[in-house]
């Protein structure tokens, strides 16, 4: 295996890890929390998975960002972002923006407290909001993957 098949297989070993546990995450962890009874119940359950989430989305968002850089270095691939065609390069680089800014910044900033006094006193709103924010991610994620996919395989 020569070292671009390598960072391609690793690129999308992370894109897996990351946005499968995001999908998780909406899809069957927040709402099983929301039918908690206990709002207090809600915050520990809550906390104890996506706190150990986080590190792993840190992680695996690092991967796919440096080994996609990689590839677009390796490759040449810098044009590709004056074109319109290749909509789904800005959308990944889109994706890893705000989910880097949200992982690496606003949660250890200010989030992850926001979210603390938010929920022991509007547990219901908090978590529907919560839960609308993993669903916008979600989907402008998967939107990714299917461009991705197919315009690199010449879609
Ligand atoms: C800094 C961020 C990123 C950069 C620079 C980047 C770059 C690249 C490059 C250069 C390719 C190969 C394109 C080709 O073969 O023509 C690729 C493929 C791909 N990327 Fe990214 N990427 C980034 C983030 C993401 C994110 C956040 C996702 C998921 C939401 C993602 C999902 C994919 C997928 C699914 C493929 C297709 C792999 C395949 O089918 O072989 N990438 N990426």
């Amino acid at each position: 295996m020569d070292d671009v098949s390598f960072a391609r297989a690793l690129h999308v070993f992370g894109v897996v890890l990351w946005i499968g546990g995001v999908a998780f995450v909406t899809t069957v962890l927040l709402p099983a929390v929301r039918r908690m009874k206990e709002p207090g119940e809600r915050v520990a359950f809550f906390e104890a998975i996506e706190g150990r989430f986080a590190w792993q989305a840190r992680g695996t968002t690092l991967l796919v960002g440096l080994s996609g850089l990689y590839l677009v270095h390796r490759w040449d691939l810098w044009h590709r972002f004056a074109e319109l065609e290749f909509w789904w390069m800005h959308a990944m680089v889109l994706v890893w923006l705000i989910f880097t800014a949200m992982l690496f910044l606003a949660e250890p900033l200010f989030l992850h407290r926001w979210y603390l006094a938010q929920a022991s006193r509007r547990p219901e709103r908090t978590f529907a909001l919560i839960q609308g924010l993993h669903w916008v991610l979600l989907t402008i994620s998967l939107v990714t993957v299917l461009g991705a996919v197919a315009g690199s395989h010449g879609g």
